[in-house]
């Protein structure tokens, strides 16, 4: 991505002798590179890239963005960890410092170059939590026709193509379809194709390479091997399936995907190179200035508020609630699950939204499929309630829980659900957390405290949170002050004192866990974000619930849980703290952008239950079991249930 500087000066040169040999020519203007495609949902790569490539690097704006992001880092939770992050998460060590000082020097081609290496950078940082995300630049989703899959097949493991890839392409429609019927390219052929090579490396080795440098968000490979493969997922509140980060890159990098395979009923291996087609994900736009104009330049969304103004704050009737989730940009159009492998079973009461519960065959056992911890708040809670009400009436005695592709959400929800299944007796049921207190934090919530600002309107003011005794701290309790210093790989960093979340909820949870909670089961392909981290490792640690992880690279170790952060803040939820609070004239604040991005950063860490000196994002926890996906599973929830109520339970 990086272009030398005596490329520049080459073009430069060519374009003056050019100038300079055809002066007497009419000139013909340059034709317009984004214009070539307004109005297209689907783009060939490279005329997507020509158009992100065409706005010229501009030195305000690396200047405006990194400094931003420079501030933003200020407080990233986990800076000191990546030093030499802990085994086994070594991949992701890195001095981000040094990493923002090269880009700060590095001579960049165009303003698309400047921030795809900020987001590289930042992608492979592996925390869905603290990333870069430039909306000018991720406005395409390259879409492979061949999404792929590891399954096991014979007792043998391989890459396919998904075997269901002509029912889940068909649903992106005919404008997707038609343009490779149109270059003459079959691609319903490949559908179920063993996947020997891919780039001219074995298959497995390619996925490995995709997890190091484009899937993000998680510390651990393996889990993002799972990432890089097509799998099912509830997106919104719908059934949905994921290309996977092999046929979905976030970038239209590639024209072409080179794959050797052996077709279904074939035995001989061909390689083919496979066309991708870029999805448009952006707002619409004409030409290359109203390209920008829509997509990049700064909008009133871009930066956050000063909330204290009266009618902000009027508005606002209840406390901020925390999120952790990560971002997993997805064609905007969204693409179901095909109709086939939608499960068949009932549902219960208590399915419209996010979670999606059945009673399997045998009344013995019931699933919930929590799809995120995101969407409504209460309902969330009264869905919980309603199936696992009609799961006791329906003499249910077990519990599977699917996590499959859970990104997170409301802080809350998770510490709700886990007390809803352990019961209320448990007390406390979240993670001892802290924040850092970097001099700007300090001054954030002294200014808070000064002015008498409540949970109605910021994070940092203290009575968003209890001491640890779960009594909710005083409004003038002065958190960061004195800090806790924490040292970590030669680093000592100040931290806020530990404390407790509190959580509005609506729905009391039981006094007594539903289940026997030896009977209660996590499933999932370990791609669970955020807050599904943290209720996934609150069941783990405090109540050694089994889980069983599906998928991953045969042979390669996998952690049961993804990015396991406290809480996330966009940009503008930072900004809106700092400007709320009245400070963003102290040198230490990061300036307000100039163009649309978002760097986002992990603000609170969680620490472990079972060693509170270890965040739980670094702590290593296996899942007691895994299973590869079959043809049968990997694409088919229900399928995938009845397997696991024959595994998990006796
Ligand atoms: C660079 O960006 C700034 C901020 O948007 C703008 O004012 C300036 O004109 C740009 N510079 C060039 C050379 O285009
Ligand atoms: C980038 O470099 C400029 C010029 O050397 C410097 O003023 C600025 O502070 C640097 N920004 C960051 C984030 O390091
Ligand atoms: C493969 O062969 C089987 C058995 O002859 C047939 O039913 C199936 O349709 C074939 N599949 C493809 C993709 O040609
Ligand atoms: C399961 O419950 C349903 C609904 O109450 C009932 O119709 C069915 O016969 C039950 N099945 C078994 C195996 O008990
Ligand atoms: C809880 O802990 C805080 C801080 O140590 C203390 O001031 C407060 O009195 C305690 N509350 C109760 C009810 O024990």
């Amino acid at each position: 991505m990086i272009v030398l500087s005596k490329h520049v000066a080459l073009v430069a040169g060519v374009f003056s002798s050019l100038a300079f040999t055809v002066t007497a020519a009419p000139s013909t203007p340059q034709a317009d590179p984004c214009a070539k495609f307004a109005g297209q949902t689907f783009v060939v790569p490279s005329d997507a890239l020509a158009c992100l490539k065409s706005f010229p690097f501009n030195e305000t704006l690396r200047q405006n963005v990194l400094n931003n992001v420079a501030r933003v880092f200020d407080f990233f939770t986990f800076e000191d960890f990546y030093l030499k992050s802990p085994p086994p998460f070594q991949e992701s060590t890195t001095n981000i410092r040094a990493d923002l000082a090269k880009i700060n020097s590095t001579k960049f081609a165009t303003d698309y170059d400047f921030n795809r290496a900020l987001y590289d950078f930042t992608t492979q940082l592996n925390d869905g939590h603290t990333r870069f995300f430039p909306n000018c630049y991720n406005t395409f989703q390259n879409l492979l026709p061949a999404p792929v899959v590891t399954l096991e097949e014979n007792g043998v493991q391989n890459v396919f193509v998904a075997p269901d890839s002509v029912e889940f392409v068909s649903l992106l429609g005919s404008e997707f379809t038609g343009f490779f019927d149109k270059l003459g390219f079959d691609w319903q052929r490949l559908a179920g194709a063993k996947v020997l090579e891919i780039e001219g490396m074995d298959a497995y080795a390619w996925a490995d390479h995709i997890a190091s440098t484009q899937s993000g968000n998680y510390l651990d490979h393996g889990v993002r091997v799972n990432s890089v493969f097509s799998s099912y997922r509830i997106s919104g509140t719908d059934f949905s399936q994921r290309f996977g980060d092999i046929a979905g890159p976030a970038f239209p990098d590639q024209n072409f995907l080179t794959m050797t395979l052996i077709p279904v009923n074939s035995t001989k291996a061909e390689t083919v190179k496979v066309p991708y087609l870029a999805d448009y994900l952006g707002l619409p736009f004409t030409d290359q200035a109203s390209f920008w104009e829509a997509n990049c330049a700064a909008n009133d969304e871009t930066n956050g508020v000063d909330l204290k103004s009266a009618g902000l704050e009027a508005a606002r009737a209840t406390r901020k609630l925390a999120r952790a989730v990560i971002v997993d940009k997805g064609p905007a159009s969204g693409v179901g699950l095909p109709g086939p492998f939608v499960p068949t079973l009932p549902q219960t009461a208590g399915s419209t939204g996010v979670i999606k519960s059945y009673i399997l065959p045998g009344n013995k056992t019931g699933v919930m499929f929590v799809g995120s911890f995101e969407g409504d708040f209460v309902q969330f809670q009264t869905d919980t309630q309603a199936a696992i009400a009609e799961f006791k009436s329906a003499g249910v005695t077990r519990l599977i829980l699917d996590l499959t592709n859970n990104g997170g959400g409301f802080v809350c929800l998770g510490f709700f659900l886990h007390q809803f299944l352990a019961g209320a007796q448990i007390g406390y049921p979240g993670f001892q957390s802290t924040s850092r207190a970097n001099p700007l934090a300090q001054k954030i919530l002294q200014a808070d405290i000064a002015q008498g600002l409540t949970d109605q309107i910021t994070f940092y003011s203290p009575d968003n949170w209890a001491f640890l005794n779960d009594t909710e701290m005083p409004l003038n309790f002065d958190y960061n002050d004195p800090s806790v210093p924490f040292k970590i790989n030669g680093v000592t960093d100040q931290n806020s004192i530990r404390f407790h979340d509190i959580c509005p909820l609506s729905v009391q949870p039981p006094e007594e866990p539903p289940f026997d909670l030896k009977n209660v089961a996590i499933v999932g392909n370990a791609n669970c974000a955020s807050t599904c981290a943290m209720f996934s490792t609150l069941m783990f640690e405090r109540h050694q619930t089994k889980v069983a992880i599906f998928g991953g690279k045969p042979g390669l170790q996998m952690e049961y849980k993804g990015m396991a952060g406290n809480q996330v803040l966009e940009w503008t939820d930072l900004d809106t703290e700092i400007k709320t609070a009245g400070v963003k004239d102290d040198p230490l604040a990061p300036p307000d952008l100039l163009v649309q991005v978002n760097m986002r950063h992990n603000w609170r860490t969680a620490w472990s239950f079972l060693d509170e000196n270890v965040p739980i994002a670094y702590k290593s926890e296996l899942p007691q079991l895994r299973f590869p996906y079959t043809s049968d599973t990997y694409n088919n929830p229900q399928n995938l249930w009845i397997f696991a109520e024959s595994k998990l339970f006796d």
